[in-house]
């Protein structure tokens, strides 16, 4: 049944190239980071050859600036982790590259395999650790690009911060 509302596009699309949305440079909506996260773990060139590992301290990686954003590569020798934190003012979106990672937030646990990705606004506060026996590698898409961090401190039920001191 067709009503006023229904919009059908007839015949060929590609035919009618001045109709369609060129295609961006840069991403600029939440499913253009994550397309864009998923894009850079599907190409290993991009990053497996800057891969180091630290077991001093964590070891990261700016793989690239856009308007806005940045990319971060991150890894992880088991037993290390971030503690405790926000992400000021940016969003963002953490991918798993390689290996595995766990996540802990107020609500919980959160095994993260490769390929999992976690979407998450200003705000959030997460731990991120890798309770394996493997080493991991992981993407940080940050928007806007990652200015201050600050540490928080457990307790029971509420995560109370705490500033980063030098
Ligand atoms: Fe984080």
């Amino acid at each position: 049944m067709n009503s006023d509302n229904d919009l059908q596009i007839a015949g060929d699309i590609l035919e009618v190239p001045h109709l369609l949305q060129p295609p961006r440079e840069h991403p600029v909506t939440v499913a253009e980071f994550v397309g864009l996260a998923r894009a850079i773990a599907a190409d290993r060139s991009q990053w497996e050859h800057l891969v180091e590992y630290d077991a001093t301290s964590r070891w990261y990686h700016r793989l690239r600036t856009g308007p806005g954003y940045e990319v971060w590569l991150l890894s992880w020798v088991p037993g290390q982790g971030s503690g405790l934190h926000d992400h000021g003012r940016s969003s963002g979106v953490l991918t798993v590259l390689e290996g595995a990672l766990t996540e802990r937030t107020e609500r919980g646990t959160r095994a993260l395999d490769a390929g999992a990705q976690r979407v998450f606004a200003p705000g959030y506060v997460h731990e991120v650790v890798n309770d394996a026996l493997e080493p991991a590698v992981s993407l940080h898409v940050y928007y806007p690009g990652l200015t201050e961090m600050q540490m928080h401190t457990a307790t029971a039920a509420v995560c109370e911060a705490r500033p980063v001191t030098a």
